[in-house]
Parts: C-alpha cells; sequence; structure tokens
C-alpha cells in the first residue's frame, strides 16, 4: 500500500502555494479537522449517550426547533475557534447575532468563520447522515479591534476557503481555498483524515436529481416542468428517466452530486417565499465547492457568490449541480 498523505501533510504542502501566507489559514483548517473529529464522534455514539439525541427544547432565531446535537457541535467548534488564535469572530446558523471574540489574543485573529454547526437536523435521530459546512473569510475590520458585522456579510465570491464534514457511512472532510477541491476521509484506526478523493470534479452532467417533491406545486411552475420533461421523462438515447435522490441532508444530498453528477434544488416557495436555505452558512459554501469542481450555484436567475448580504440569517432559493444539468434547469425558470 502506497503511503497515505494525511490532511495535516497535505495542508502543510499547499501552504507554498499562497506566497504570503504566514500559516494562520492551514492552522485554522487544521483546527476545524480537530473539531470535526470531536463531532463526528459525538454523532457516531449519540444513540448511546444520554441528552444527545431529540430536542433541545427551544427554537433557533429562523424558528426552527434546535436539536441537542446542533448545539453539542456549535459549542464544540466555537471553542475551538475561539482557542485557535486564527478567528476574531464567528456567525453560526444556531445563534441570533455573530460573535465577536474579546480576548486580545483573539481579536488579533485574521479571519471570521461563519457556518451550519449541524446540517440535516431531521435526520440526527434517524441515523442518517448529516454535516458540518463552513466558510472563511478575511476579515474587514482592522486586527487588534472586535470583529464586525461587515467583516460576516461580504459577497461568497471573496470567501478564502469553504468546506464541509459529512458524518455519513464514513466521516469525510472536503475542502477549497480556491485552487481546487480535494476530499479527506477519516481513518477511524489512526483518527486522522487522509486523502481519499484528490482533484474532485463533478461530472459535467449527470442522471440524478434532489428536490423535496412535496414542493413542486408550490413552487415556480417551471421548475416542475423541468422535472416532467427532462427528470421523469425517458430521453433520447437513454433506456429510463433520472433518478430521485433526496437525503434531507444538504450536505450529504450536494457530497453525492458532486462524485455522481447531479442537480439540487430548493426553490422559493409559497410558504418560504424567499427559500429556505442560508445564503451565508450553506448556500455559499458550497457554491464555492461546486465552482472550483466544474459545478454551477445559483438562485435559479443570480450567480450565488455575486450576492451581496443583507442579513446575517438570509435564506436564497437554491440550485446547485453539474453545469449542463444547471443550465437546462435555468432555462425553464419564469423570468422574474
Ligand atoms: P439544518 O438542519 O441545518 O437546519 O438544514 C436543513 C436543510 C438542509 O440540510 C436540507 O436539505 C433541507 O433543510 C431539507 O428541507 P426539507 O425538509 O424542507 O426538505
Ligand atoms: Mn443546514
Ligand atoms: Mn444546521
Amino acid at each position: 500500500m502506497s503511503k497515505l498523505t494525511t490532511l495535516h501533510e497535505f495542508i502543510m504542502d499547499r501552504q507554498s502555494d499562497f506566497p504570503y501566507a504566514s500559516g494562520e489559514l492551514s492552522r485554522l483548517l487544521s483546527d476545524i479537522a480537530v473539531a470535526s473529529k470531536v463531532v463526528s464522534k459525538d454523532v457516531r455514539r449519540a444513540g448511546l449517550l444520554e441528552n444527545f439525541l431529540g430536542a433541545q427544547g427551544n427554537t433557533n432565531i429562523q424558528g426552527e426547533e434546535q436539536q441537542k446535537l446542533d448545539v453539542i457541535a456549535d459549542n464544540q467548534f466555537i471553542q475551538m475557534f475561539k482557542s485557535g488564535g486564527e478567528v476574531c469572530g464567528i456567525a453560526s446558523e444556531e445563534n441570533d447575532d455573530f460573535m465577536a471574540f474579546e480576548s486580545d489574543f483573539s481579536k488579533q485573529g485574521k479571519y471570521v468563520v461563519l457556518f451550519d454547526p449541524l446540517d440535516g437536523s431531521s435526520n440526527i435521530d434517524v441515523n442518517v447522515s448529516i454535516g458540518t459546512i463552513f466558510s472563511i473569510f478575511r476579515r474587514k475590520s482592522k486586527a487588534g479591534e472586535s470583529a464586525t458585522l461587515e467583516d460576516m456579510m461580504q459577497t461568497g465570491d471573496e470567501q478564502v476557503a469553504a468546506g464541509y464534514v459529512l458524518y455519513g457511512s464514513s466521516t469525510m472532510l472536503v475542502y477549497t481555498t480556491g485552487r481546487g477541491v480535494n476530499g479527506f476521509t477519516l481513518d477511524p484506526y489512526i483518527g486522522e483524515f487522509c486523502l481519499s478523493h484528490p482533484n474532485m470534479k463533478m461530472p459535467e452532467t449527470g442522471r440524478l436529481y434532489a428536490m423535496n417533491e412535496g414542493n413542486v406545486n408550490i413552487c415556480d411552475p417551471g421548475i416542475k416542468e423541468y422535472i416532467k420533461e427532462k427528470c421523469q421523462t425517458i430521453l433520447e438515447g437513454a433506456n429510463r428517466p433520472y433518478s430521485g435522490r433526496y437525503i434531507g441532508s444538504l450536505v450529504a444530498d450536494f457530497h453525492r452530486n458532486l462524485i455522481k453528477g447531479g442537480i439540487y434544488i430548493y426553490p422559493a416557495t409559497t410558504v418560504d417565499p424567499e427559500g429556505k436555505l442560508r445564503l451565508l452558512y450553506e448556500c455559499n459554501p458550497l457554491a464555492f465547492i461546486a465552482e472550483q469542481a466544474g459545478g454551477l450555484a445559483t438562485t435559479g436567475h443570480e450567480r450565488i457568490m455575486d450576492i451581496k448580504p443583507t442579513k446575517l440569517h438570509q435564506r436564497v432559493p437554491y440550485f446547485i449541480g453539474s453545469k449542463t444539468m444547471m443550465e437546462e434547469a435555468m432555462s425553464y425558470l419564469k423570468t422574474e
């Protein structure tokens, strides 16, 4: 067997890609890997531990019921960011407001992290894949001062790194710093993430579509037409229609489509007129990865990473996936 490259080795080797880098981003990525190993361990044992499964008993600012593991994962990542020294503040899907870290040590941190500590909460209690999604920006405010809202409200194009951890049948960490996408599998025997999916490319087209089809009659009728005519019809040269696959954890649905080729759709609906998914914690980071892998991510009308955020917990309609499928789906949408 050839020698495995650990995530740590990989990050260190890549540091020279950034001529003026002083190692903080590398350390931050390593910190995220460490926190995610702890969360992965908690997720793996949750069914056996008291106080790990079920609802926490309160709702977050977005009116969604918090699960105990949402809060456990949130705290784990926040503790890591607070103690690492690279991050001056964070914003998390689970907290009402952004958090500026006020110690002199943290105030020197160059970066802010925006994250969804646990994506796919409805799947936690039923042993289905869930994940963590993160987005890293350089701060706008001055080092030594408190992080500001402006640090958090940057467009997707300003991300310096983004990634996700998937707690699936294995735990994987996938990330980009704008130079391609690489995937690492957690080897439970040695407790290290090891390079398993170098230079990931999203197939230009695919045969998988993912949408909560319960919503098909309460969204843009163009989506229903697209699904009927392109996904549920036997197209020329094929012997069967596309396959519908919907896990209900964005991170898992996206990961599958990244590897196999496919499209994921969460449109605006009459119930959620702005869409359901969050621009800053979910849509931007996965859009960065998709584009780096050759795919596309839009609201149906606008490129995700062009959007200037107007509020921290902003939601947007979301279409993400293989380039050709995305272009085809977009052509069905009615003009705004
Ligand atoms: P979260 O668990 O972080 O709140 O995110 C849930 C999101 C996303 O992961 C998933 O794709 C989507 O909600 C599922 O929504 P529906 O249940 O409406 O299909
Ligand atoms: Mn989520
Ligand atoms: Mn979440």
